[in-house]
């Protein structure tokens, strides 16, 4: 009777969305527990890709319910065009196997002009917020005027946005343009087309199908690395990112969280501004964010490329109670004829092997090791037999210094380059 976790130990990015519709056949319900249309989850299956923001990975496989939880934030409006677009390429209708949290909060416009003004007026100190109004959707959800999607139900939502519309006026006077007004009005039409969907209490539905054996697996959006408490601070999303965040953002139990399937890719990336410690400035950093297609699946923007981080990934592994690691994205090294590893970092004149809670990027050196690459390429190998020595060493390393085994291995963008380690 439990929930699996599945979620990313790195700054977001590291391939979820393949990975949790690659395991969805195991399952019976997929969750989302925190986040919002700041993730972009990518999925490739039968030649077609496709990018999810909003809407759990769950939904290209059969039978399965899907469950956007009440740790969400959920704009209608990107919500509907997801749902529409899902219907016309694939002749999916989510009506039928999805539920949304009656305790999920509602991103409005006036979130995302917030968003934008606030990162604006940061200057050379952005976040490189998606601008997707995530954190002050958060913000007035903690600040207990939140407007949440069961609202929606009820006669008196337009006084209820009103009313919270009016708490961020003394900031936004002069900003409320005939584009707003214009975002207003979609906002509302969005907001009938949600009514549509099943809205419930879904800690109940969760907790009575843990009751019953059935198979749940939560979906993390972003990554460990931008958890709001335990991230790069300020340089950080607005939500738990962790294990703990599940059982917050679905309403369940520690006592009922089975294994932690913690993703990473076999190097680094980041998105948005924030100390990133391995990050490469060199033809070698330009060489990974090339072969492994490095670009946002939300905003587009380059990602930032670095080799793998060690105290990183074993904070996350600590901060997660990881059971299993999956290892994403190996094929993007293929080209290398060495590859490196970060085992610790001179800081302030100090060396150490942990990840400190503020890092200053000047004052912040890894020290690395390194590997002979894997020089052929991992087109042709199907399981972990057929893996180069050289990979095999690198894989024996990471297992050896964070002390969890590496059971998936994925190669490739499609569903089929995977290899599952028994
Ligand atoms: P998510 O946000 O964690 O779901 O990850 P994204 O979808 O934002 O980014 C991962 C990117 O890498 C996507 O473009 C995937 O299609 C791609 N991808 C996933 N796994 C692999 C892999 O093993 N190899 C390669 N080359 N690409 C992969
Ligand atoms: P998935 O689920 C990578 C980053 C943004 C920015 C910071 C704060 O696809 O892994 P926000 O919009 O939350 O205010 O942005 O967090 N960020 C992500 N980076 N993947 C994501 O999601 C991200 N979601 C937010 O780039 O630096
Ligand atoms: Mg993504």
């Amino acid at each position: 009777m439990s929930v699996d976790v599945l979620l990313g130990l790195q700054w977001g990015d590291e391939g979820k969305g393949k990975i949790v519709d690659f395991l969805a056949p195991n399952y019976d319900f997929i969750a989302r527990f925190q986040g919002g249309p700041n993730a972009g989850h990518t999925l490739e299956f039968d030649g077609i890709k496709h990018v999810l923001h909003q809407i759990p990975s769950g939904i290209f496989r059969e039978d399965k319910y899907n469950i956007i939880g009440n740790g969400v934030v959920l704009d209608p409006v990107i919500f509907m065009k997801e749902v529409t677009q899902i219907h016309d390429k694939f002749d999916i209708q989510l009506k039928n196997i999805l539920t949304i949290s009656s305790r999920a909060q509602l991103i409005s416009p006036v979130h995302r002009l917030l968003d934008r003004v606030l990162e604006e007026n940061k200057g050379d100190k952005k976040i490189g917020s998606t601008l997707k109004g995530i954190g002050p959707t958060y913000q007035d959800k903690i600040g207990r005027h939140g407007l949440r999607v069961g609202d929606v139900l009820s006669e008196s939502f337009h006084d209820k946005y009103k009313l919270q519309k009016s708490y961020h006026d003394y900031f936004l006077d002069g900003y409320y343009n005939e584009q707003f007004q214009n975002e207003e009005t979609q906002f509302f039409d969005s907001i009938d087309f949600l009514k549509q969907f099943d809205i419930l209490d879904t800690e109940y539905l969760i907790n009575k199908n843990v009751e019953k054996n059935k198979k749940i697996l939560a979906e993390g959006a972003q990554g460990t690395l931008l958890d709001i408490d335990f991230g790069s601070y300020p340089f950080v999303t607005s939500s738990n990112t962790t294990t703990a965040g599940a059982c917050i953002g679905l309403g369940i139990s520690p006592k009922k969280i089975g294994e932690v399937f913690g993703i990473f890719k076999a190097y680094c990336t980041r998105v948005g501004a924030g100390p990133f410690p391995t990050e490469l400035f060199n033809e070698e950093g330009k060489q990974i964010g090339i072969n492994g297609n490095e670009f946002g699946s939300t905003t587009g923007r380059p990602r930032r490329c670095g080799w793998l981080d060690i105290p990183a990934l074993k904070y996350s592994v600590m901060l997660n109670g990881v059971t299993k690691l999956y290892m994403m994205k190996a094929d993007v090294l293929s080209d290398f004829k060495e590859v490196k590893i970060c085992v610790g970092y001179n800081y302030k004149g100090k060396e150490i092997d942990y990840f400190p809670s503020s890092i200053d990027s000047e004052d912040i050196e890894p020290i690395y090791k390194t590997f002979d690459g894997w020089t052929s390429s991992t087109n042709s190998c199907k399981d972990y037999d057929s893996l180069e020595e050289n990979f095999k060493d690198y894989i024996r390393f990471i297992e050896d210094k964070t002390g969890v085994n590496i059971k998936l291995i994925s190669l490739g963008p499609d569903r089929e380059e995977t290899i599952y380690i028994n």
